[in-house]
C-alpha cells in the first residue's frame, strides 16, 4: 500500500438516465456518492436522445456535490476512472467542441430501418464473425451513419477531419482533457459494431460497407492504464490521471470481482445485462447472444457473452412516471407483496422491442391474463417478474450455448436491492442469487482500473481482497409452480412476438 500518495480515487458512472460520481478510499469502501438525473429527449416515438452539454454539465456537477458533501479536495484524488452507459453516439466538432446532433441513445429506434436492410442484404454472418455483435440498431454503427445522413453537410466535413465521434467515455476524456484526447478503450469499442474483436481495431471493410470515414474514430487503449491527465481549467486548476475506462457492464463485472472464465453477473439497471466472463479467447454464439470485449487490464484481453433485456429499471420507472400506479420504485416490493394474485398476470415491456435471444426490434409491449379482479398491485408484480422471466431466458441460452451448468448469478445495480425480485430472481432460475453488498459495483469497476493503473492497489489480487460479501437468495419455490409460471411466460412472450397490427 503506497503511502505518500494523495488517498482516493473518482468514478464517474455515466448512465442513460443519470450520472453519478463516486470517490473511494484505499480499503474499496464508497466514501461518498453524488447523483443526477439526465433528461432524456424522445423526439418521435422511440427515439431516445439526450443533450451532450447536458451529460458533461451533469458530469461536472456531480463530482463538485461529491467533493463538498465528502469535504474532499480535488488534490485528494489519485486518478479517474469512467464508466458509461455503452453504445450512446456522439459526433462534434474537433475545433468548437459542439455537438453537431443529440446524443442518440442505445435504445433509439430511429436506425431500425437501416439495421434491417443491412440483414436483409445479408452482412449478418460477417458482423457478427468480425464483431461477436448481433445487427441491431443498439450498436453505434448505424447510429453513426444516420448522424452522418442526416445532419446537414456532416458526411462532407468528417472526411474533411473536421467532426469526432466518441460513445460516452470518449466524450467525456475529450472535455476532461481540454480537447487534448480522443480516445476511448476496447470494451466500449466492441460495442458500436465497428470494431474487429479479433484484430483488435476498427474494420475497415465495415467501415468502407457504411461510408464511414475512419479519421472520426477515436484511438482505442486499454482499459486501465495512464491516458492523460484533465486539463487544469476543465478540472480544479489541476491535472490528475485519467486512469481508467470501461463500458458500464463490463465495469459492473469488474467491480463483481469476477476476474474467472465462467463467472457471471446480471445488473439490474435500467435494462438488464447479464455477461459472462469466457476468458482471453472469444466464443462465438450460436444462439444470439452477444461475444464481446470485457475489458483489457495489462495488455490481456478478457472476452464476454452477454445477453440483455431492453426494459428493466426503465419497466419500473415506467410504472411511476407513466402509469402512475405508485408513487416510487421503491414501492414495487411492497405492491408485490401485497398481490394476491397467483401471478398469472404477464407483462412483457419490450417497449423497445426484444433483446436477447430474439433480437426482434419491432416487437412492442404487452399484457395478458388480466381478469376482472386484477389490482394495481398484480400488475406491478407482474412488471417485476418480468425481469426475472427475461433473465431467465438468457441464463438458459448462455447454458446451452456454452455447454456449461451456471450454479450462482451474482446480482447487482438499483433494482436489486428489491428483495421480492432478487427471491423471485432464485426461485425462478433455481440457483442462488448473490447480491452485491453495495449496488454500484460499476462504480467500484472503474475505480479498480483507475486504481490499478495508477498505483493505488497493487494488482489484481489485493483488489480481491477488498471483497464485502453482500446477502444470497436461496431458491424455495417448487418446481412444479415453477415450470408452470415459465410456460406462462413463454406463452406471453410467443403472443407477443406474434402481434403484427
Ligand atoms: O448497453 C447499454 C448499457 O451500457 C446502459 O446501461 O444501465 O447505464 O442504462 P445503463
Amino acid at each position: 500500500m503506497l503511502t505518500d500518495q494523495p488517498k482516493y480515487i473518482l468514478s464517474i458512472d455515466q448512465g442513460t438516465t443519470s450520472t453519478r460520481a463516486m470517490i473511494f478510499d484505499q480499503n474499496g469502501r464508497k466514501v461518498i456518492e453524488a447523483y443526477k438525473p439526465v433528461k432524456q429527449i424522445i423526439p418521435h416515438p422511440g427515439w431516445i436522445e439526450t443533450d451532450p452539454n447536458e451529460i458533461w454539465t451533469s458530469v461536472l456537477s456531480t463530482i463538485s456535490s461529491a467533493f463538498i458533501d465528502a469535504g474532499i479536495h480535488p488534490e485528494d484524488i489519485s486518478g479517474i476512472g469512467i464508466v458509461n452507459q455503452r453504445e450512446t453516439t456522439i459526433i462534434w466538432d474537433k475545433e468548437t467542441g459542439d455537438p453537431i446532433y443529440n446524443a442518440i441513445g442505445w435504445q433509439s429506434k430511429q436506425t431500425a430501418p437501416l439495421a434491417r436492410k443491412l440483414k436483409d442484404e445479408g452482412y449478418s454472418n460477417l458482423i457478427h464473425k468480425k464483431t461477436g455483435l448481433i445487427i441491431d440498431s443498439y450498436f453505434s454503427a448505424t447510429k453513426v451513419r444516420w448522424i452522418l445522413d442526416h445532419v446537414d453537410n456532416a458526411q462532407q466535413r468528417a472526411e474533411n477531419g473536421e467532426l469526432l465521434f466518441g460513445t460516452v467515455d470518449s466524450w467525456l476524456v475529450w472535455k476532461l482533457s481540454g480537447g487534448k484526447y480522443h480516445i476511448t478503450d476496447v470494451s466500449n469499442a466492441s460495442r458500436t459494431m465497428l470494431f474487429n474483436i479479433h484484430a483488435l481495431r476498427w474494420d475497415d471493410d465495415i467501415l468502407k460497407l457504411l461510408n464511414i470515414p475512419a479519421q472520426i474514430l477515436p484511438a482505442v487503449k486499454t482499459s486501465s492504464e495512464l491516458y492523460g491527465t484533465t486539463k487544469n481549467y476543465q478540472f480544479y486548476g489541476i491535472e490528475v490521471p485519467i486512469a481508467g475506462i470501461a463500458g458500464d457492464q463490463s465495469a459492473a463485472l469488474i467491480g463483481q470481482l469476477a476476474f474467472e472464465p465462467g463467472m457471471i453477473k446480471n445488473t439490474y439497471g435500467d435494462g438488464a445485462f447479464i455477461m459472462m466472463n469466457t476468458g482471453s479467447k472469444p466464443e462465438l454464439s450460436d444462439d444470439n447472444l452477444l461475444t464481446t470485449i470485457a475489458y483489457n487490464i495489462d495488455g490481456d484481453v478478457t472476452y464476454a457473452l452477454e445477453g440483455s433485456i431492453f426494459s428493466a429499471g426503465t419497466a419500473l420507472s415506467w410504472l411511476t412516471d407513466q402509469m402512475n400506479l405508485i408513487d416510487n420504485v421503491a414501492e414495487t416490493r411492497d405492491a408485490a407483496m401485497r398481490s394476491q394474485d397467483d401471478d398469472e398476470v404477464y407483462v412483457v415491456p419490450a417497449f423497445n422491442g426484444l433483446g436477447a435471444p430474439y433480437w426482434e426490434q419491432d416487437v412492442r409491449g404487452a399484457v395478458f391474463g388480466l381478469t376482472r379482479g386484477t389490482t394495481k398491485d398484480d400488475f406491478v408484480k407482474a412488471t417485476l417478474q418480468s425481469i426475472a422471466y427475461g433473465t431467465k431466458d438468457i441464463i438458459r441460452t448462455m447454458e446451452k450455448d456454452t455447454n456449461m451448468y451456471i450454479p450462482a448469478l451474482r446480482a447487482d445495480g438499483g433494482a436489486s436491492r428489491n428483495r421480492y425480485l432478487m427471491q423471485f430472481q432464485a426461485d425462478m432460475l433455481d440457483i442462488p442469487i448473490e447480491r452485491a453488498a453495495d449496488e454500484n459495483t460499476t462504480a467500484f469497476g472503474a475505480a479498480i482500473l483507475a486504481g490499478l493503473a495508477v498505483g493505488y492497489w497493487k494488482d489484481i489480487d489485493e483488489v480481491k481482497s477488498l471483497a464485502v460479501e453482500g446477502r444470497t437468495f436461496k431458491p424455495e419455490m417448487d418446481k412444479a409452480k415453477r415450470k408452470r409460471l415459465y410456460r406462462g411466460w413463454k406463452a406471453a412472450v410467443n403472443a407477443a412476438r406474434a402481434f403484427k397490427p
